[in-house]
């Protein structure tokens, strides 16, 4: 495989009388440099720089880098006056020391909070930790992260408001008072609204008046994040592209916040099924343990061409795609929806090696008109 993606990347960019293996300024970002940042999210392993396969890739082919789990409140804030920036300083030194566009995720998120969280009974002490949250954090990287995930996932799936703690406690207001709140902590930074499944219209539409209502507040938001955790065993690059030119039309950015398409079968999709541990126990739902089928494989590449060419249509509105892991050992979904499953949703493969997906979106650029 690997042979023949080098094989083919020589074809491609044949022009240049070169192959990819060859030169590795021939890279993701090099290559989309006038469309979009092309960016990664990092692992804690990536962050130190533990493996140098990993790190190479990291540096050669991303120029936006996001942390997967390290800025999230319950480990960066676990006790109500007590930080942990370690690890967050060490990734906005690697990104400053890589002139990477550096990404903070995520300062509101109804998930992951700290354990004392939890025990708050009262309105005035959420908006507390919240308030505090968000200075000491986006304070502490004011100038230097370019741009925040300020709210993440505050919606359900028909678009109304989701019932999480902050909207239980505080009102639907304390989107706007976040957003406010990292205006001022962190004037420069870009600031966005970030969410999974807001291509599908009940939850756009939720999305729209969202950002509407932010915007007629005189809020300062800069975009949105469509996180993008899709399947290749379906279609909606027609709602990708409304959604694009929808949230476009509102005078914000559109970023690709957290790409990633899952091979596997999904439990909630068989009828009747119960998603308990039996599925993990269940061959069937894990069928690629030991390699990837050419045809899956295929199907892969030719899902993430056609995304890119929808991206590349709108490449005036999109100012980020950010896949969600490195390569595909890295990825949350060999754990989820099911645990020690053995899933292949990114570009590159456990060896670090580019895999046909990688190809497919590199040989769109090397026609004229692109
Ligand atoms: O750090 C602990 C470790 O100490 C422990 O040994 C291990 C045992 O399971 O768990 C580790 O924590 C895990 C953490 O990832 C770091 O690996 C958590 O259990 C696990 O729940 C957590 O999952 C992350 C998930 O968000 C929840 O925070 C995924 O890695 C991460 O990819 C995922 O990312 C989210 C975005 O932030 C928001 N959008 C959806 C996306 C996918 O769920």
């Amino acid at each position: 495989m690997k042979k023949t993606i080098y094989l083919c990347l020589s074809v491609g960019f044949l022009f240049s009388n070169t192959s990819y293996s060859q030169k590795d300024e021939t890279s993701l970002k090099t290559t989309y440099e006038k469309d979009f940042l092309i960016g990664t999210a990092l692992g804690i392993e990536h962050i130190y720089e533990k493996d140098a396969k990993a790190n190479q890739l990291i540096k050669r082919e991303f120029n936006a880098i996001t942390p997967e789990n390290i800025m999230k409140s319950q480990i960066i804030h676990p006790e109500f006056n007590h930080y942990s920036f370690e690890a967050s300083d060490k990734f906005v030194e690697f990104g400053q020391k890589n002139k990477m566009f550096i990404v903070g995720h995520t300062l509101v998120w109804h998930s992951q909070l700290p354990a004392f969280v939890s025990k708050i009974n009262s309105a005035d002490s959420l908006r507390l930790f919240m308030t505090e949250h968000i200075k000491a954090v986006a304070g502490r990287y004011a100038g230097k992260i370019n741009s925040w995930d300020v709210v993440n996932e505050a919606l359900e799936e028909d678009g109304t408001l989701r019932k999480s703690v902050f909207l239980n406690k505080l009102g639907e207001g304390y989107i706007k008072e976040a957003f406010d709140l990292a205006a001022k902590a962190d004037p420069k930074a870009e600031l966005y609204y970030n969410d999974y499944n807001i291509e599908q219209p009940a939850k756009r539409k939720g999305a729209i008046e969202l950002i509407k209502k932010l915007q007629a507040s005189g809020t300062k938001i800069n975009g949105v994040g469509i996180q993008g955790h899709w399947s290749i065993n379906s279609e909606n690059l027609k709602d990708i592209e409304d959604a694009i030119v929808e949230f476009s039309q509102l005078g914000i950015k559109v970023a690709f916040t957290e790409l990633d398409y899952t091979v596997l079968p999904n439990p909630w999709d068989l009828k009747g099924a119960d998603v308990n541990q039996r599925f993990e126990e269940n061959p069937k739902m894990n069928p690629y343990k030991e390699s990837l089928p050419d045809s899956v494989q295929n199907r892969l590449a030719e899902r993430y061409e056609n995304l890119f060419k929808v991206f590349l249509k709108h490449k005036d509105k999109i100012s980020r795609v950010t896949f969600w892991g490195v390569n595909d050992s890295h990825s949350w979904l060999n754990g989820w929806p099911i645990k020690n499953r053995t899933n292949y949703p990114l570009l590159f493969d456990r060896g670090f090696e580019p895999k046909k997906a990688y190809l497919s979106i590199m040989k769109l650029k090397s026609k004229p008109t692109n």
